[in-house]
């Protein structure tokens, strides 16, 4: 197979196979070897490699997957359509060295915005939108152990 590599970053590369792997906007992939994790901000046809294998995408867990209520975003204080404070999750998730929430971040239509945490902080990111988004508002956060999890909020 006729394959072209391109380096992204120092160890993460894309390979383009044909067509067969086709990435989309805002997908999350990870390393399970170095534990890399990149976010794609351009989608293209490739295979995202790191550590010489496939990087995994990773699968968005919602309320179906969960018991305790401790990753799925949920939405603190409502104050109006365009500001939001965003809890991790309905009970509170830890934020302990080995186990945190590392980011959590608002999908609004062609717009995103990510609040990076670390251990000791409150599990909790507050968004202002500039603009009344038009369709559905996207939560995501990411947790350190449990992965990539969604709130899907209709406006
Ligand atoms: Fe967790």
């Amino acid at each position: 197979m006729n394959q072209n590599v391109y380096v992204l970053a120092r160890d993460v590369k894309i390979v383009l196979n044909n067509g067969e792997n086709m990435t989309e906007l805002t997908q999350v992939y990870k390393c399970n070897v170095c534990g890399n994790i990149v976010e794609v901000v351009h989608s293209g046809v490739g295979q995202l490699v790191c550590c010489n294998q496939p990087m995994n995408l990773l699968k968005e867990f919602s309320h179906a997957e969960e018991k305790q209520e401790k990753h799925v975003p949920f939405i603190k204080e409502k104050i109006n359509e365009q500001h939001y404070v965003v809890q991790i999750g309905e009970v509170e998730h830890p934020m302990e060295e080995k186990h945190y929430i590392e980011w959590v971040e608002v999908i609004a239509d062609d717009q995103v915005y990510k609040k990076f945490l670390k251990p000791g902080e409150k599990p909790i990111a507050e968004f202002k939108l500039p603009s009344k988004p038009k369709n559905k508002l996207v939560f995501r956060e990411y947790c350190n152990l449990h992965g990539l999890w969604k709130l899907e909020l209709d406006v």
